[in-house]
C-alpha cells in the first residue's frame, strides 16, 4: 500500500477536507475547469482519462450539467471522493487502450489532468493515440500537467507525488509537451495554451484532432 493510501485510510472522515486543502495548495481546480469551459463550452460527451478521486469530475459535472461524463482510471477506487449529481456520471476502472478497443461513440471533450507525469514516457504516444481514436472530429482534448522549475513549490510537488503516491514521476517541459502533442495530433493541433492559478507550473493545452504526422 502506498504511503498516500495508508494516510488516507488513517484520516477516515477527515480524508475529504484534508485532500481538498492539499490539492488546493498546488492548483485551483475551479479555475482550471473555468478555463476548460471557456475553451469548449458546449460539450455533451466528456471523457476524463485518469480521473482519480473524482475532484475534477465534480467541477466538470457542475459546469456541464447536461453532459454525460465517463471517468476512467487504472486505479480501482476511481471517483471515490466525487461530489455532485451522479446522474450522467460514470466511473470505471479501465485503460484508455481498452476503451478505444471497444469503439464507443466518440467524445467531444477529453480531459487529461495531472496524469502524464505519473505515466512512463515511453507510453505517452500510445496513450494519446488511443485518446485520439476516441475524439470526435469537432472534439477537443485538454491536457493539463505540471511543468518542472527550480522552485520550492516544484520541489514540494515532486516530493508529494513521489513519497505520497509512491509513483515514479517525471515532468515534461512545455516544449516536450508541445513535441508530444504535435507528434500524435499533428503540427497544427495546439489551439491555445494557458497557465492555471496559483502556480505557473500548471500548464494546459487545448488540442484539436489534427492530422497526425
Ligand atoms: C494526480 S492523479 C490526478 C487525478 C485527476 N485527474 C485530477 O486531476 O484530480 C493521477 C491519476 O492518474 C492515474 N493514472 C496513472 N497512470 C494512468 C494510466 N496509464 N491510465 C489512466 N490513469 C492513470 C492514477 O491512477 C491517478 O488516479
Amino acid at each position: 500500500m502506498s504511503v498516500g493510501k495508508a494516510v488516507r485510510n488513517a484520516l477516515g472522515p477527515l480524508e475529504r477536507p484534508v485532500t481538498k486543502i492539499y490539492r488546493g495548495a498546488f492548483i485551483n481546480l475551479g479555475a482550471f475547469v473555468d478555463q476548460v469551459c471557456s475553451w469548449h463550452p458546449r460539450a455533451k460527451r466528456i471523457l476524463e482519462i485518469g480521473g482519480g478521486e473524482g475532484a475534477v469530475t465534480g467541477y466538470l459535472q457542475r459546469q456541464y450539467p447536461k453532459a454525460t461524463i465517463l471517468s476512467i482510471d487504472i486505479a480501482p477506487d476511481v471517483g471515490h471522493m466525487f461530489e455532485g449529481d451522479p446522474q450522467g456520471v460514470t466511473f470505471r476502472e479501465q485503460t484508455i487502450q481498452d476503451l478505444a478497443a471497444s469503439s464507443p461513440e466518440p467524445f467531444d471533450l477529453m480531459i487529461l489532468s495531472d496524469v502524464l507525469h505519473h505515466v512512463p514516457w515511453d507510453m505517452h504516444v500510445e496513450l494519446l493515440n488511443s485518446a485520439r481514436q476516441l475524439l470526435a472530429d469537432n472534439g477537443r482534448l485538454i491536457l493539463k500537467d505540471w511543468r518542472p522549475a527550480w522552485s520550492p513549490i516544484h520541489f514540494l510537488c515532486w516530493a508529494s507525488d513521489t513519497y505520497i503516491t509512491g509513483d515514479e514521476v517525471h515532468y515534461k517541459t512545455e516544449n516536450q509537451f508541445r513535441d508530444l502533442l504535435h507528434e500524435v495530433f499533428g503540427d497544427d493541433a495546439i489551439e491555445a495554451e494557458a497557465s492555471i492559478k496559483p502556480w505557473r507550473n500548471n500548464i494546459a493545452f487545448l488540442v484539436k484532432p489534427g492530422k497526425a504526422l
